[in-house]
């Protein structure tokens, strides 16, 4: 098996932290390296894609890391999501990405990623899982590994994902981007998306290598994905 081994090395753990995102930007400023790791036990101001919130309790994995990337910006998402798809397909097996780039298992939320930068020519690669107790979110199925029986630690999740992520980072664009597919949820279904503030009712036929969404209405870079094969989320 070949690995990157780029994460494991310098790990920051804190407590408790507005966003690992935000900590790791200010690092990075003055100590422009990849392989920084930031893990927080807990996070106040968690961020999600598209603005939107991500509640941080403890009991959850919050990580991010820094990155030099020079390959296509789409296939560092794909990569992170095919990477926590992977790890969770040993615990689970019907895990599944929700495009872009998050983790759904029974049609509620169990991860997600957010790739943010470059900072200093460096990205800063978020990834959160819901591992023990179930974040509140309004609006949304969250669901947690606990509530699908794993018993799980943040920090088995932790080092479980770092492994995934430099095994994921060692293959190629290709592989990365079939396994990708191989996980992706509804293709060849009918889904519900927000485009602007029209919303479409689309036949989802994949994802093409730039992460764009190809439906039977045409190609979509990005949208909010309302609903996947009559499942609302
Ligand atoms: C999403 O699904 O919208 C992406 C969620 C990403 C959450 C992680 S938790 C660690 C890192 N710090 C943050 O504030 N966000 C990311």
């Amino acid at each position: 098996m070949v690995r990157s081994n780029l994460l494991g090395d310098r790990i920051f753990y804190l407590e408790e932290v507005t966003s690992t995102q935000d900590w790791l930007r200010d690092l990075v400023r003055s100590y422009p390296v990849e392989g920084l790791v930031c893990v927080a036990g807990a996070q106040s101001a968690g961020r999600g894609r598209r603005g939107r919130r991500w509640a941080s309790p403890a009991g959850g994995l919050y990580l991010s890391f820094s990155l030099g990337w020079a390959g296509r910006p789409a296939v560092l998402g794909m990569s992170l999501a095919l990477a926590v798809h992977r790890w969770l397909g040993y615990l689970l097996d019907d895990v599944v990405i929700k495009w872009p780039n998050d983790l759904y298992c029974r049609s509620a939320k169990l991860g997600g990623v957010l790739v943010e930068g470059p900072v200093e020519a460096l990205y800063l690669c978020g990834i959160g899982v819901n591992v023990q107790g179930r974040p509140a979110v309004e609006d949304k199925r969250v669901i947690s590994l606990a509530d699908l029986g794993m018993e799980v630690s943040p920090w088995e999740a932790l080092f479980g994902i770092m492994d995934s992520v430099n095994e994921t980072l060692a293959l190629g664009e290709e592989e990365v981007y079939q396994g990708y597919l191989k996980g992706l949820w509804g293709v060849g279904e009918p889904w519900r998306i927000l485009v602007g503030d029209r919303e479409e009712l689309v036949q989802v036929k994949g994802v093409d290598r730039n992460g764009v969404l190809i439906t039977d209405k045409g190609k979509f870079p990005s949208a909010e994905v309302l609903s996947i094969a009559g499942v609302s989320l």
